[in-house]
């Protein structure tokens, strides 16, 4: 196959952006694609692995997750070639670029797995930050636009997962004793379960 372009060769673009910007958010922007496409993989690893009580909650929650991070990283795709510039495509070259790292092979614990996301979500509202400031300064509008609507749903899903990771819930008594949770130290309910062995 002939190739057409190579691809860091610049093609222009119709909207009137210096190639001077261009070149340095389109930098910016096949680094974010990089890393959104590791949460991606790691939001469907974890959607297929989760499993326990609050299985189907977070099976769906991983879900919307990974689906919302395909749509921004293909705007973010998008957004790279009208800078006149071909994405990263091939993974192993996206691997290099990528600030988040893929989540080692094999199952952990769920509060791990939610940890994990957060903290790359974390990352990713971090850097998100630094290209917004850096498309300002060098007055590509749209970019700072596209990357601060994606910053706004990035810092939605943190706090998410966070509510996931809460100490608090249903299912405290599973993990609790009755004198951790409730201020007679349990003693009503011992009462009853007494009863209800007696009657047995
Ligand atoms: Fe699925």
């Amino acid at each position: 196959m002939k190739k057409v372009r190579e691809k860091n060769e610049y093609e222009g673009n119709p909207v009137g952006l210096s190639k001077e910007t261009a070149t340095a958010m389109a930098k910016e922007l096949d680094r974010h694609l990089a890393s959104f496409i590791v949460l991606y993989h790691q939001y469907h690893k974890h959607h297929w692995l989760v499993e326990g009580p609050q299985f189907r909650d977070l099976h769906l929650f991983f879900e919307e997750h990974y689906n919302e991070i395909h749509e921004q990283y293909d705007a973010i795709a998008e957004r790279l070639t009208v800078m006149g510039y071909c994405p990263t495509c091939h993974p192993a070259n996206q691997l290099k670029i990528a600030y988040l790292e893929h989540e080692e092979e094999g199952e952990f614990r769920i509060r791990e797995m939610l940890n994990k996301d957060m903290d790359d979500e974390k990352s990713i509202a971090v850097e998100l930050r630094k290209s917004i400031k850096k498309a300002f300064e060098m007055e590509d509008f749209a970019t700072k636009s596209l990357l601060e609507g994606i910053l706004l749903k990035t810092e939605d899903r943190c706090h998410h997962i966070e509510h996931f990771l809460g100490e608090d819930g249903l299912s405290i008594g599973l993990i609790a004793k009755p004198s951790d949770i409730m201020e007679d130290g349990g003693a009503e309910e011992s009462k009853s379960k007494g009863k209800k062995k007696a009657k047995a």
